[in-house]
């Protein structure tokens, strides 16, 4: 954990440290200030403003149509609930891609109107890597994501990546060089665990698994789901640790009941 006794900020120094020290790195997404609060609480390393806020705030099936507009609303809500944290906010899809241009005024507006620490893109491609580089040259800090990417999931599919003869070389050089180009941290999604293994010892930042293994650097979980609030999505890498949908459920009847009986509100609850 990086260190609380100060009470200071996560820096990208403290996430280098923690590499370098073998220690783990917690990280997590959060779309909102109230659950922000409770992350940061909680002592969790770095909060995801992902971009997994299509799927799970707004109930779509991919995060292709999320918009700029959209992530730097909800990255300055949990800007607003953190103390600690270190907050990274995803690039959406098309705002990063089309050119370094674009992608220099897009992560810069991020960081502006948001209070971001640092945005996340994905993909390993020749052009990412050199999108990177400059990002980083300009001064916007960068976390890579490797394996299965969301945003190309049309074309991959949503299955395990890194399977393929060559695929694991591919991965690790693609790594390689995106610590090369500057990235700070590498997200490592939806890969066999040895491949993630051999990607983690391949470089000096740190690795964050979803559904890699045990040996990343770190993990990651997009927040719903490991408080059980999102029943219908149960992969294996997947640990709930609550059942909150259960819990709201149950709460929400017994208001209903007590609305419907006249219970609620009584005299303490009435002015
Ligand atoms: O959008 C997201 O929540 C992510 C995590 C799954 C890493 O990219």
């Amino acid at each position: 954990m990086a260190d609380t006794a100060t009470g200071k900020r996560v820096t990208l120094r403290d996430i280098a440290r923690l590499k370098r020290d073998g220690e783990k790195l917690v990280v997590v997404t959060a779309y909102d200030v109230l659950f922000a609060r409770v992350v940061d609480d909680a002592g969790v390393d770095i909060v995801l403003v992902g971009d997994s806020v299509g799927n799970v705030v707004a109930g779509l099936d991919s995060t292709l149509p999320v918009k700029l507009d959209q992530m730097i609303y909800h990255g300055a809500a949990v800007r607003r609930g953190l103390k600690r944290a270190f907050l990274v906010v995803d690039m959406p899809f098309l705002t990063y891609q089309a050119s370094i241009e674009r992608a220099i005024l897009n992560c810069g507006r991020v960081l502006q109107e948001t209070g971001a620490d640092a945005v996340k893109v994905e993909g390993g491609s020749a052009q990412m890597v050199e999108t990177v580089a400059v990002l980083t040259r300009t001064g916007i800090p960068v976390m890579a994501h490797l394996g299965f990417t969301p945003q190309s999931v049309r074309t991959l599919g949503m299955r395990i990546q890194g399977r393929e003869e060559g695929s694991a070389d591919r991965l690790v050089s693609e790594a390689r060089a995106l610590e090369h180009a500057g990235a700070f941290a590498l997200v490592l999604e939806l890969l066999p665990s040895n491949v993630a293994r051999q990607i983690t010892s391949a470089v000096s930042i740190p690795t964050i698994g979803i559904g890699a293994g045990p040996d990343c650097d770190g993990q990651v979980l997009v927040l719903p789901d490991l408080l059980g609030l999102n029943d219908g999505f149960a992969p294996k890498f997947l640990k709930r640790y609550a059942n909150l949908a259960a819990t709201a459920r149950d709460a929400v009847a017994k208001y209903a009941a007590e609305v419907r009986s006249g219970e609620y509100p009584d005299a303490e609850h009435s002015n």
